[in-house]
């Protein structure tokens, strides 16, 4: 049964890759680490703990992260996710974080089970960048990790070159993409063959618990702005494409990524046959199913 550990920033994306990692079958969520980035860092962590709380899993521990990148303060993303991040009220929760650090958690569980944990970042780099710092070779005991970021060579959506979680902390991309540990990239070129129409979406309906709770997050989402039209998907493919491979296909690439000026965040392929699996095409209909599957989507 792979383990999973999600770094996360939820975040309206990241609260449904959550949701999917949950349903999906034969799957243990091991701990969500939280980094700062779509909202500040104590409201992701209320997020993390809110989402759980309320879908009947406070068992699965959450860790405090980084609030601050390694350089610099984050970028915030609340113009998209909503002041809350999450498009959808939730009560207190009624659980607290681990008193331990993200990055001392995931040294941990790294070394306790080398080979078995499934990492997904789908945030600022700032956590993994910091476990490798104060760990080194921490990443390599991952049994596969799989991160959501980066516009590589290809326009970003923070700024004209960056992409959001790549920009928030540049230093820490540059660092995790050059630690020479094997990881699947899906960056925004994979994102933008993804997403849901304003039709579809106000179409779908669950009746499994984490499923309605993703789709009234996604449905809240339309609703709160009426001009749009469909929504990309984003940390929803990153974390299919660390439970089911298939659902793309990667060239391997090295990369470089711009640490600051005008460019910051902005990545590009430095040469081909890297450790970097960079998403290329992605299996849309694998994807869908795999979703509408795990959350029990089904049109009205
Ligand atoms: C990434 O930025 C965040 O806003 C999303 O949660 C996703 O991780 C997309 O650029
Ligand atoms: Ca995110």
């Amino acid at each position: 049964m792979p383990r999973i550990i999600i770094d996360t920033d939820p975040g309206v994306d990241d609260a449904i890759a959550i949701l999917m990692a949950l349903a999906a079958p034969s799957v243990e969520v091991a701990g969500l680490t939280v980094v700062g980035g779509n909202v500040p860092h104590a409201r992701g962590l209320r997020n993390a703990l809110a989402l759980l709380d309320f879908v009947g899993r406070s068992d699965v521990p959450v860790l405090r992260g980084s609030n601050r990148p390694l350089k610099g303060r984050f970028a915030s993303a609340q113009h998209f996710h909503g002041t809350s991040g999450i498009t959808r009220r939730l009560p207190e929760p009624t659980t607290r974080p681990l008193p331990q650090s993200s990055v001392d958690f995931l040294a941990a569980q790294l070394a306790r089970f080398p080979g078995e944990i499934t990492l997904v970042a789908i945030g600022p780099l700032t956590n993994l960048a910091r476990l490798e710092r104060q760990y080194p070779g921490s990443l390599a005991k991952a049994a596969s990790l799989a991160i959501m970021g980066g516009s590589v060579d290809s326009p970003g959506n923070i700024t004209p070159h960056a992409e959001f979680n790549f920009y928030c902390d540049p230093l820490a991309a540059h660092e995790v993409m050059n630690a020479g540990v094997p990881l699947t990239l899906v960056d925004l070129a994979a994102c933008r063959q993804v997403f849901l129409s304003r039709d579809e979406a106000l179409r779908l309906r669950s009746r499994r618990p984490m499923g309605k709770l993703a789709l009234e997050i996604v449905q809240n989402w339309f609703r709160a702005d009426r001009g749009r039209e469909s929504m990309l998907f984003y940390d929803q493919i990153a974390l299919a494409a660390a439970l089911c491979p298939k659902v793309l296909t990667t060239r391997q690439v090295q990369l470089a990524v711009q640490i600051d000026g005008d460019e910051a965040g902005a990545s590009q392929t430095a040469a081909a046959g890297g450790p970097i699996a960079l998403a290329k095409e992605v299996d849309v209909e694998q994807l869908m199913a795999l979703m509408g599957d795990w959350l029990g989507w089904e049109r009205e």
